[in-house]
């Protein structure tokens, strides 16, 4: 089975968030399944420069962008081994350094980066003489794709859409529907209008071949009225297509007994160099050297409303009160990131903030404190607290989506717990949660029991149990093409 995977991030070379590890982790476990997996990212400036060797596939093949042509390019290159990716590059939209946005804010015309995107698949698999049996594309920057097939591009390949997260609509201005390249009956209420606007995501679910989710809980979620983003109708219409499926952990990458970015690595059988990663972050974050006897809790994330941060800002006084360490690196809002500044200040040595994207210091935060907080208003699937699962860290998450789907709080599952949970979306209720793994944190013979646990319950988080379940829909996807 040929799969092309487009995407607009890719681990490690292209990752704003979980997205560019989810494919990253998905490539290579398709390529072990026997798939001949191809990814195509856009060719990020800052990523070109990084990727000097990037062979040259094709370059001046013309995409049409309705009333205006432009032209791609194609570049190889191997971000890890076994993954195999290709770059569509175009200088004036693409040349830029950066993904979505640079210091300045969100570029201002991604719909149009991400339009161009999606129509230079058809065109370069064209021009190439590829024909893959199934394209998989993920979130609202490739769901004009699924659309472009269903009106006749690659009619021999079959498409498959991945819902990472249902929150972002990917708009078109309608004044640039044109760019679109659909005909009129596709800019309708059955298609991808939304509410008198344009919808990438929506194209991308009405008219894909299957649909996938990154969770089972999620995939429920997302067709009830409260979570739906206002596509729960077409949600539950297209149920029979739906399938959730939990991402993997990428153990290559995120394992404490081969980590290079952590200062002591360890195992299950030997967790001494846990003690040694939190000697080393408390140090570095400049924290007090004392809360090496105190429940110190991290967090890893971006700094938007899906990552409930005014709970962290609501409860964190009381937690580091309570004489918790709290060390929360992430960027995002400038108004998240105030707050966050000014409760640093006025808790030095107890909570530190950095606001930064840091990947080795997320690692180093995995490894080295004791619990990982993921408060999240929703969670498509979230990667952090199966990470920390894996590192022995314990997991205080909201029991929304994946996290439902992955932490299993100590007090419900009576004895097959790995951390702790809440459900009412309030400071309070997270604070309460804190509460409890801090005090069950000072029984220390119960608690590395609990790590203990954690760590045998993050070995089911493979990708190769997610390619598998891939590949069936894959199976359905090219029969459903053929009908
Ligand atoms: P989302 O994709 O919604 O951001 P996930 O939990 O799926 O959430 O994935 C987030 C990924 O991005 C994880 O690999 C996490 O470690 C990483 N990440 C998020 N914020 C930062 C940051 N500020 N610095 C480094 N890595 C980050
Ligand atoms: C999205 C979601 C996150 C998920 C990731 C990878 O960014 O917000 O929950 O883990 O995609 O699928």
């Amino acid at each position: 089975m040929k799969v092309l995977i487009v995407s607009s991030e890719l681990s490690p070379i292209a990752k704003e968030g979980g997205l560019g590890d989810a494919v990253a982790g998905l490539a290579p476990a398709l390529d072990a399944l026997g798939c001949e997996v191809k990814v195509a990212i856009p060719g990020y400036g800052h990523v070109l420069e990084n990727c000097p060797g990037a062979e040259l596939i094709t370059e001046n093949v013309r995409v049409s962008m309705g009333y205006f042509n432009m032209t791609a390019g194609l570049r190889k290159v191997e971000p890890a081994p076994g993954v195999e990716a290709y770059m569509v590059c175009n200088e004036s939209l693409f040349g830029r350094h950066g993904v979505y946005g640079d210091n300045a804010g969100l570029f201002m015309d991604n719909h149009k980066r991400y339009i161009f995107f999606s129509k230079s698949i058809p065109a370069l698999c064209s021009a190439t003489r590829y024909i893959p049996d199934v394209i998989l594309a993920n979130d609202w920057q490739t769901g004009l794709i699924p659309a472009l097939m269903d009106q006749g591009h690659m009619p021999q390949t079959a498409s498959v859409f991945v819902i990472h997260n249902i929150g972002y609509l990917g708009y078109v201005p309608p004044e640039d529907a044109s760019m679109l390249g659909l005909s009129n009956t596709y800019l309708t209420y059955e298609g991808m209008e939304f509410y008198g606007q344009l919808s990438l995501l929506k194209a991308g679910i009405a008219y894909a071949n299957k649909l996938v989710t990154v969770s089972p809980t999620y995939s429920r979620e997302i067709q009830t009225t409260e979570q739906g983003a206002g596509l729960d109708g077409l949600m539950r219409k297209r149920s029979q297509d739906l399938a959730g499926i939990l991402n993997g952990v990428d153990f290559q990458v995120w394992s404490p007994e081969t980590d290079k970015h952590i200062p002591c690595n360890y195992s299950k059988t030997d967790m001494a160099g846990k003690g040694e990663c939190k000697k080393a972050l408390l140090n570095e974050m400049g924290m007090d050297p004392q809360l090496m006897k105190a429940p110190v809790a991290g967090m890893v994330t971006r700094l938007f409303s899906q990552k409930g941060i005014e709970l962290v800002i609501g409860a964190l006084p009381e937690i580091v009160e309570s004489g918790m360490g709290f060390i929360l690196l992430g960027n995002g809002e400038e108004s998240y990131a105030r707050d966050l500044r000014r409760l640093a200040r006025a808790y030095p040595g107890r909570f530190r903030f950095e606001e930064a994207f840091n990947e080795p210091l997320a690692h180093r935060i995995i490894a080295g404190t004791d619990m990982l907080c993921v408060p999240s208003l929703y969670e498509p699937c979230g990667l952090t607290q199966m990470y920390a699962l894996q590192y022995g860290t314990i997991p205080v998450a909201r029991a929304t989506g994946g996290l439902a789907d992955t932490v299993r709080d100590i007090k419900a599952f009576a004895g097959k717990g790995n951390g702790f949970t809440f459900d009412a979306f309030s400071p309070g209720a997270f604070a309460n949660a804190m509460d409890r793994a801090g005090r069950y944190y000072k029984n220390r013979k119960a608690w590395s029991a609990l790590t203990a646990k954690a760590m045998a319950s993050a070995g089911v988080f493979t990708w190769d149990m997610a390619a598998e379940q891939y590949y069936s829909i894959f199976e359905r996807a090219v029969r459903a093409r053929r009908l």
